[in-house]
């Protein structure tokens, strides 16, 4: 194999020359250091944030975020566990397993963690975070709470799944702050879960689970 044709993955979180895609990630939108993402990564950054792209054939195809659970973007609680933000390998890469090598590289990364944790949906209209993707990645599910978004699809409930990947025998699972969850995200713009800025108070209601575990 080429040196081009083998993935690369590098991690940018203090890399000037790759700056934007700290704030934009791999979706075609311009590159702008937006509001809220800013403060999130000048607090993240300096207590464990990293965000890492995988190039393959000089292409940026992929990428992963993810920090301790204290800095993570979502209300997390638990002891020793690192979040998975987000992660992304594009379409016209698949094929090549990218996500678990990304996935697989967070962990040799963060070799102390407990565990590892991260966000599904199940029912929701986009097509991200998918449960059956999360779970192809590792992750198995502990908890879920149905909900509807209080703007947009109003009558559909979807549930959020709080998944994790034990790494220690010890490891405890971590928990979602149910309420905090309701508030949305707002360290990305582009996150199903994502707030409006101008949007006050909880973005989504509790419903009851239309779905079984
Ligand atoms: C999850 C994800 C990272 C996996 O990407 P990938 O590693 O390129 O996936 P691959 O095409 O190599 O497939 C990986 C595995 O899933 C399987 N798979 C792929 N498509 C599948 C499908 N439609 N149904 C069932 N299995 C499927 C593959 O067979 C493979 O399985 P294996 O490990 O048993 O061989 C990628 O799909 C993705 O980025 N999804 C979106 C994630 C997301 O929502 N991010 C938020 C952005 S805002």
């Amino acid at each position: 194999m080429r040196n081009a044709l083998k993935p690369k993955i590098i991690d940018i979180t203090r890399d000037r020359d790759y700056e934007k895609y700290l704030y934009k990630c791999l979706a075609p939108a311009p590159f702008r250091r937006y509001g809220r993402r800013q403060p999130y990564l000048e607090k993240a950054i300096s207590r464990g944030f990293h965000k890492k792209i995988l190039i393959f054939n000089e292409d940026i195809i992929g990428s992963i975020e993810y920090a301790p659970a204290e800095v993570s973007g979502y209300p997390i609680i638990g002891n020793n566990v690192i979040v998975m933000n987000c992660i992304w390998v594009l379409r016209r890469a698949k094929g090549h397993n990218f996500g678990k090598l990304l996935v697989e590289d967070m962990i040799r990364s963060e070799k102390d963690a407990d565990c590892f944790a991260t966000i599904a949906l199940e029912n929701h209209w986009s097509p991200w975070f998918r449960k059956w993707q999360i779970e192809k990645l590792g992750f198995r599910p502990l908890d879920k709470i149905s909900v509807s978004h209080k703007a947009k699809n109003t009558e559909q409930v979807f549930n959020i799944y709080l998944m994790w990947m034990p790494m220690k025998e010890k490891a405890k699972p971590p928990k979602l702050d149910e309420q905090e969850i309701l508030e949305g995200e707002t360290f990305c713009i582009s996150h199903p879960l994502y707030r409006p800025q101008t949007w006050k108070g909880y973005i989504f209601e509790i419903k009851q689970s239309d779905t079984q575990n």
